[in-house]
């Protein structure tokens, strides 16, 4: 049985700015989405990587990712998304073929995660836990708001304990059933969830942390392009 990572990079990046969808703009000469998939088909686990691309941009996506070198290890699928993150997971998970029995869910936008943590993710998963999350402990502290229209000041209802709060990331890691199961049982509004164990902490299954890496941040404005890059430089130094 294997262990499959599940790439959404359907997204258009809107935070990030005008320009390319977010998978494809470029770090280091490479675009982002070819990163991403390195960074999980360089675990010896991953076995297949199932790429979620812009719903008219599969071709695009499969001819992208046969023009770069990839370990012999590792298959690759491309399937269209959807119009949220978590529709593109599900179509992803529609695509994983009888033999897969964990699965990663990763972020085409956090293409710099390294191998050990994606490694204690899946050892995780595979020592029992059905959903294992790699976190952070928060820098900042975070206040609960009220929120009102933009610009005007915003009542703060609370302030959580900042020592109990995490910052998760991705990959995630689950028992493939039940991911699969809070994908098709959890309803989610609006903009869909922003966390695939946070449907699995829907359904009542346990979810754990591990720790998580800096590395592992996720672009989402211009400057994280600026981190990107730099972190880049310094690996190549
Ligand atoms: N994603 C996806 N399908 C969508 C929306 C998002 O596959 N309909 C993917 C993105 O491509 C990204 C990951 O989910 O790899 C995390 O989402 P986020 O960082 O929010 O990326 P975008 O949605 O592209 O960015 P923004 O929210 O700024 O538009
Ligand atoms: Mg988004």
């Amino acid at each position: 049985s294997r262990t499959a990572a599940v790439i959404p990079a359907a997204g258009r990046g809107v935070r990030l700015g005008p320009g390319a969808p977010k998978a494809l703009r470029v770090l280091g000469g490479t675009p982002m989405l070819i990163h991403a998939v390195r960074a999980m088909a360089a675990s010896r686990a991953v076995g297949l990587v199932v790429v979620v691309a812009p719903p008219d941009g599969a071709p695009e996506v499969k001819n992208l990712i046969d023009a770069h070198v990839l370990p012999d290890h590792t298959d690759y699928l491309v399937v269209p998304g959807g119009a949220t993150r978590q529709e593109s997971v599900g179509l992803g998970l529609d695509a994983l073929p009888e033999d897969v029995s964990v699965v990663l869910v990763h972020d085409a936008a956090r293409p710099l995660v390294p191998v050990d943590t994606v490694d204690a993710v899946i050892e995780a998963v595979r020592a029992g836990a059905p959903a294992v999350v790699p976190a952070l402990p928060l820098a900042d502290t975070v206040k609960e708001v009220e929120p009102g229209p933009p610009g005007d000041p915003e009542p703060v209802l609370s302030t959580p304990v900042r020592s109990r709060l995490r910052a998760v990331q991705t990959p995630q890691g689950f028992d493939r059933d039940t991911l699969v199961r809070a994908h098709a049982e959890v309803a989610v509004d609006g903009e869909g969830a922003t966390d695939d164990a946070g449907m699995v902490e829907r359904l009542g299954s346990p979810v754990v942390v591990v720790p998580g890496h800096a590395e592992a941040f996720k672009v989402t404005r211009p400057l994280d392009l600026v981190l990107a890059e730099a972190v880049l430089a310094r690996r190549r130094a």
